[in-house]
């Protein structure tokens, strides 16, 4: 039987005015459009999506066979709802031995993914109205805000600190906060927090949960690091309790495979912070049945014990994506030096490049000037084949040419036929 879905109810009337005013993926949709434009079979450099393409980077071989073998156990039941033991397990030794940081079991909780850990700790501390600190630039705060009914606060950042957020820009908006959202290496710039920096803004925390004293309810940092094993040259990936011992009580880490192992579709996230908001995280990840996968969870905790194998993916995952990132880096800057109206910062960590393309204002063969970020996009994108997203994805405000560029999808002669169609269009531009 055919279902037939007319209804006389419409629009807000069908679903809650949450549902109704969230808004999808903004990188989601300008992705949809570059696949089908690849599909019709155009030359293009996807510089779009957050991920990695397999034929570029695979997840490490062991991994890949510890799943097979997992299944062919029969591991495919429910896992426990925080987390398989022997994962949360590993997870405690890799923190141990790479970051140094040593917590309890009851500090880690495993889900399907990042997401579902990020969607956790803004449900378990989050009540409606509270408010919520975020840079803008940043990946996805605005989307949890709405889902939570919270008072987002986006702090803009901007090119002098690298788009991250520095103690003075946080000071003024710290009062009355309870979650302060950080990510470093941070999507979508691909700059990750000096040490410095970071420490200042852990002391602020502390003296605004001081201040507030035991009767109050403090205020928490989700410390996104999906990127930490992603840091390049000097970069060195800093923790806010690595930094100030303090922050324990008051620091949400989000982690996972999805960016370490290059496996996105595997679907493993860790949280690891405070037990009592912990366990609150895995009851409501419980609720949604968030759960990594079995399988997947045996062989995660397998790799992660198996220190050479690790440690030599992690090496070579991380020449290769900054071969790509320095080969893009130095393409722009070279097409920067000819006097072109393009520049990037230089790549710290992930799999990102920040770029600004000052194109406003010219006009591509005499035609009408370009105007917006979405100007440039499709003018770049149409004549170059090169495909960028704007930060107006990430709630950063204005039209001052600000791009990522992920590289995860992309091959180095793709990077470089990419830059000479760039440079052609660029010529263009009067
Ligand atoms: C900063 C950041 N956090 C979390 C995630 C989500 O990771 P996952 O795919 O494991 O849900 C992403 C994905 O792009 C990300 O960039």
């Amino acid at each position: 039987m055919r279902l037939n879905y007319d209804t006389p109810f419409a629009g807000p009337a069908l679903v809650s005015s949450m549902a109704g005013g969230l808004k999808g993926s903004e990188i989601l949709k300008i992705a949809g459009e570059v696949r089908a434009m690849k599909a019709a079979g155009r030359d293009l450099l996807d510089l779009t999506v957050g991920d990695f393409a397999a034929d570029q980077f695979r997840i490490p071989a062991e991994l890949a066979a510890g799943i097979a073998q997992a299944l062919e156990k029969g591991e495919t039941n429910y896992p426990p709802s925080n987390g398989m033991q022997a994962l949360r397990e590993a997870v405690v030794r890799l923190y141990a031995r790479e970051l140094g940081l040593e917590v309890p079991v009851e500090a880690v909780v495993i889900a399907g993914g990042a997401r579902p850990i990020i969607y956790g700790t803004y449900r378990a501390l989050i009540d409606p109205g509270d408010r919520v600190l975020f840079p803008a630039p940043s990946w996805n705060n605005n989307h949890y805000v709405h889902l939570l009914g919270a008072e987002g606060v986006p702090i803009v950042v901007g090119p002098e600190s690298r788009f991250l957020p520095t103690p003075e820009l946080l000071a003024p908006h710290l009062e009355g906060a309870r979650l302060l959202s950080l990510c470093s290496p941070q999507n979508p710039t691909g700059t990750a927090f000096t040490k410095e920096s970071l420490q200042s803004i852990c002391e602020l925390v502390l003296a605004e949960n001081r201040r507030r004293g035991p009767g109050g309810r403090p205020l928490y940092v989700m410390f996104d690091q999906v990127y930490w094993m992603l840091t390049f040259g000097d970069t060195q990936h800093f923790t806010p309790p690595g930094l100030v011992a303090e922050m324990a009580p008051y620091t949400i880490f989000v982690d996972g495979v999805s960016k370490g192992l290059a496996a996105t579709g595997l679907r493993v996230g860790f949280g690891v912070g405070p037990p009592e908001v912990i366990k609150r995280m895995s009851d409501i990840i419980g609720h949604m049945g968030a759960w990594a996968p079995r399988a997947e969870q045996v062989a995660t905790a397998q790799f992660l014990d198996n220190v050479p194998a690790l440690t030599a993916y992690r090496a070579k995952l991380r020449e290769g994506v900054q071969t790509r990132l320095q080969m893009l880096y130095a393409g722009i800057e070279a097409l920067k030096a000819k006097g072109y109206p393009i520049e990037a910062i230089p790549p710290m960590g992930a799999i990102y490049l920040t770029i600004r393309l000052a194109a406003h204002g010219k006009r591509p063969n005499f035609g009408d000037p370009l105007k917006t970020n979405d100007q440039v996009r499709r003018f770049v994108l149409d004549h170059a084949g090169f495909a960028l997203v704007p930060f107006q994805a990430f709630a950063f405000p204005g039209e001052t040419g600000w791009f990522r560029a992920s590289v995860g999808a992309v091959g180095p002669t793709d990077i470089e036929r990419g830059l000479v169609r760039l440079e052609a269009a660029l010529k263009m531009l009067r």
